[in-house]
């Protein structure tokens, strides 16, 4: 009888400590690895790696998958991209817990970003008893998202909570923390995280960091006063003693080019005086959201100056889909705000959007930021969602690694593999190591390539040979399988 189920020969291992690539296969038995380097013995199934890398399984950081995941469980934008862990929950925003004030919300507040669903369940606890249950081809770990939670007690109002109201907001957290959740995540841009004060996310991120959770957010503002709203994040932390994640990290629009040169300077010296803070980056310079989100907060008036696409509506898909919004307003001859309400009001505020707002000297210098995770923020809408859905872990390797060389390809991986795994405490994930779990990707650092675009976004990248989740082959020989072994992680 053989020893393994599964060993991967002859690759070069790129471990995801960042530690240099050796040459050496991996053995796999049920769920765990077994063995890595030097493999003697035989498995049931072999798969011959030579000339390929063989790394842990991508975890993306930064997933909008909450919805996805139930109704779409074969995540195939994920995981042939080679992404064995999504972290879901948000930008404060997802899918539970939800009572019927969310429920009634959720369509007009969400739907851009997370696409449409039915929303079966109340509690947390019961949200991912249910992503079990449908069997995603990927892992699954989640936040609470703080504009789920404030929705559900609150509404959407803009005042400060009762005392009645932030304990029933604890509560929820709290709930949540016990399922599982890595932390609360934040969208302070979006109403109702936008009508947020300090002190009330200072309140709930304490419940977060009593389990053991982190404080995520996208911060209030990516523009002209990013320095601000890294410091109320960097805030947040120290006073709720936890640690902080800033999400997508950017300076972006007009007025902020070039303003990472001063965030990432303030940052470390956050973290030299022992606050955990870490960010993550999607490797594009277009942004994308809800469209109904970019024009309540007033970012309509961008869109006279900023490229902007209608990325995927409900119903006029020939009229608006992947069309620029300037184009669409010169169809209908109308100024670009009322151009706007117009596909709004026809698509019942389903439409997301892409704007094309930064620079790639902010990308490059924060991606190559030791402390920079990789989190793609896909939308999975319907229509064409932004690129990075589909491209966002083979673009750092094929534009970073390969094209510019800013990055080493062992550090590459260790951004998208240990160094979130560990910051999330995903427990035994994020390394190819003795004992842990079988997440596996085997890929062809020559050719693996992102070639989404943003006319045709649907596009899987090359050079992706094979996807191990829980010692399950996901993807074979470059294909997607039957397989759909992920499951919830909660906090280890
Ligand atoms: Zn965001
Ligand atoms: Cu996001």
């Amino acid at each position: 009888m053989a020893e393994y189920d599964l060993i991967i020969r002859n690759g070069r291992i790129v471990d995801g400590t960042g530690t240099a690539a050796r040459d050496g296969s991996v053995a796999i038995r049920g769920d765990r690895i077994e063995a890595v380097g030097e493999v003697t013995g035989t498995a049931t199934r072999e798969i011959d790696a030579r000339g390929m890398v063989i790394a842990p399984g991508f975890i993306d950081v930064h997933a909008h998958d909450d919805a996805a995941v139930v109704r779409d469980p074969r995540v195939d934008f994920k995981i042939m991209q080679g992404v064995t862990t999504d972290v879901v929950g948000n930008c404060g925003a997802g899918v539970a817990p939800a009572n019927d004030q969310f429920r009634a919300a959720y369509q007009a507040n969400f739907s851009g970003i997370l696409g449409e669903i039915d929303l079966p369940w109340s509690t947390t606890a019961e949200y991912f008893k249910a992503v079990d249950e449908a069997h995603p081809a990927c892992n699954v770990a989640a936040y609470i998202p703080h504009g789920v939670v404030r929705l559900n007690v609150m509404g959407m109002v803009r005042r400060d909570p009762t005392n009645a109201e932030l304990d029933e907001m604890r509560r929820l957290v709290e709930d949540a923390m016990t399922a599982g959740a890595i932390g609360m995540s934040t969208g302070l841009i979006y109403p109702p995280g936008a009508f947020t004060k300090t002190e009330e996310l200072v309140e709930l991120a304490k419940v977060a960091a009593k389990h053991g959770g982190i404080y995520t957010s996208h911060i209030r503002n990516e523009g002209d006063h990013v320095m601000d709203a890294v410091g109320e994040a960097i805030e947040i932390g120290e006073r709720a003693g936890c640690g902080v994640q800033i999400s997508h990290h950017k300076s972006a629009g007009p007025g902020a080019i070039g303003l990472t040169k001063e965030t990432l300077p303030f940052i470390a010296a956050a973290r030299a005086r022992g606050v955990e803070v870490t960010i993550d980056v999607y490797p594009y310079v277009a942004s994308s959201s809800s469209l109904a989100a970019m024009w309540r907060i007033g970012r309509g008036a961008a869109f006279e100056h900023v490229r902007a696409i209608v990325a995927s509506v409900k119903y006029n898909k020939e009229k608006y889909e992947g069309k620029y919004i300037h184009d669409i307003a010169a169809e209908l001859d109308l100024p670009i705000g009322e151009a706007v309400e117009k596909v709004l009001a026809d698509e019942e505020n389903t439409p997301s959007v892409i704007m094309f707002v930064m620079d790639e000297a902010d990308v490059r210098r924060v991606v190559e930021d030791e402390h920079c995770m990789v989190g793609s923020d896909g939308l999975p809408t319907e229509g064409k969602p932004h690129p990075r859905l589909y491209g966002t872990m083979p673009r750092v390797i094929q534009r970073y690694v390969r094209e510019e060389g800013v990055l080493t390809l062992e550090e590459a991986v260790r951004k998208m593999t240990s160094l979130p795994a560990k910051k999330h405490r995903l427990g035994d994930r994020g390394m190819l190591e003795a004992g842990r779990y079988a997440d596996v990707v085997v890929f062809d650092a020559e050719t693996i390539a992102d070639v989404a675009t943003y006319a045709e976004p649907r596009q899987y990248p090359p050079g992706i040979a094979w996807v191990v989740v829980n010692g399950q082959v996901a993807v074979e020989g470059g294909a997607q399988t039957d397989a759909r072994a992920g499951r919830m992680v909660v906090r280890g």
